[in-house]
């Protein structure tokens, strides 16, 4: 697989640090969770850490650009931002990385919430303004993922909807226990629109393939629960897949499966092989995404650009990534057209109002920022090399 893409992912909020002008910023700062801080410092160090992950054979790394960095007032574009990108780029193509550039995850600029957010009839025109002005940075870039898991970026808009209303809002996840509510599809349609309008940006501006990244829950049905099942799949994620159809490629990031019964996806039984994300060790949910993603899109192309655990032993990771891509082959050797494989994540980063899920290839210090390469980032550095297939 000569172009194959093998790489790690990060985002902007989670790596970077300080992001002042964001709304989860805002979010963090009323008391509820764990604070970003300065993140794990990617901002500055991002070439030491871009230098790793070539270093140990990868040859692609996915980041994302920060909106509220960009535009931290409304119509207000910072020139030394752009720039700043513009260097990520020339860093990771210089050191033999292929940029996967990520348009929205997740965070927005704290300005477009208190305007609405994505339920202000101007969202999409908001948002593609500032896709207009960053394709300016863009142009050699080969991979566009324009937004990062719509479903799940249902989920937390609402929960900023709630925080521009002056309400206290919980951290994400009440725990693996909860059962989170579905995708909104109000915003989930929304998002589409946008989704679809940056592509159209992306595409007549730069040479990049585009596309966006979907949740895939490989959810299962349970017995006598399979008109259950396919409702909850189609509003968690195959209404999201099916906007993928006309795209250059589609996103499919998964972590572990969950079985659907009559009330819905069922929450992970406590465990103590559970990942320290409370979510059940399931390497295999990778293929049971991919062959969904490839049956709903009807073979657009694949990058499964995210995948990874959440633990404090490297060992289980190794594990997971070696059970993972073998799923992977499988799927590919079943005629799947899957492009690249990007590890979520390269470095140890702020998980969303959480610092204890490590998913890192690179472990970091939180007080000294140091680094420490993983074996498991030699692990899937020596399978880009090629090694693997050789070695089964
Ligand atoms: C997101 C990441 C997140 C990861 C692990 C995905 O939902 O895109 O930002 O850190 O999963 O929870």
């Amino acid at each position: 697989m000569p172009d194959f893409l093998w790489g790690a992912a990060a985002s902007a909020h989670q790596y970077e640090g300080n992001n002042v002008n964001s709304d989860w910023w805002w979010l963090e700062s009323q008391g509820a969770m764990e604070r970003s801080g300065a993140a794990v410092d990617g901002y500055h160090r991002y070439a030491d850490d871009m230098r790793l992950l070539a270093d140990a054979g990868l040859n692609a790394f996915r980041f994302s650009l920060e909106w509220a960095r960009i535009e931290p007032a409304q119509g207000e574009f910072a020139a030394a931002e752009l720039i700043h990108y513009r260097r990520m780029i020339d860093t990771a193509l210089s050191l033999g990385l292929t940029p996967v550039v990520t348009l929205l995850h997740f965070t927005h600029p704290r300005w477009f919430i208190e305007k609405g957010g994505w339920r202000n009839p101007q969202a999409v025109g908001h948002f593609a303004r500032y896709v207009e002005k960053v394709t300016a940075i863009l142009g050699d870039v080969e991979w566009v993922c324009t937004i990062n898991e719509p479903n799940i970026h249902t989920l937390t808009a609402r929960m900023m909807e709630r925080l521009a209303a002056g309400e206290q809002v919980p951290p994400i996840s009440a725990g693996p226990g909860a059962r989170l509510p579905l995708p909104d599809p109000e915003i989930g349609a929304v998002l589409a629109d946008a989704h679809a309008t940056a592509r159209d940006i992306v595409r007549a501006r730069t040479r990049a393939q585009a596309g966006w990244t979907v949740a895939c829950r490989a959810l299962t049905p349970t017995p006598g629960n399979e008109e259950r099942f396919a409702e909850v799949k189609y509003h968690w994620e195959d209404f999201y897949l099916e906007q993928a159809k006309g795209d250059d490629f589609v996103g499919v990031q998964a972590y572990t499966s969950q079985p659907v019964d009559a009330d819905g996806v069922v929450p992970h039984p406590p465990s103590p092989t559970n990942t320290l994300t409370g979510w059940a060790f399931r390497p295999d949910a990778l293929g049971i995404a991919i062959r969904n993603a490839a049956d709903v899109t009807r073979g657009t192309p694949i990058v499964v650009t995210e995948n990874g655990i959440a633990t404090d032993d490297d060992k289980r990771r190794v594990q997971y990534i070696d059970e993972a891509l073998g799923t992977l082959f499988d799927a590919t050797d079943d005629g799947i057209d899957i492009r690249g494989y990007l590890h979520w994540s390269a470095t140890d980063n702020f998980e969303w109002g959480h610092w204890a899920p490590t998913f890192g290839l690179i472990g970091v210090d939180r007080t000294t920022l140091a680094r420490t390469p993983r074996p498991s980032l030699s692990r899937l550095g020596d399978i880009a090399r090629g090694g693997y297939r050789h070695a089964t």
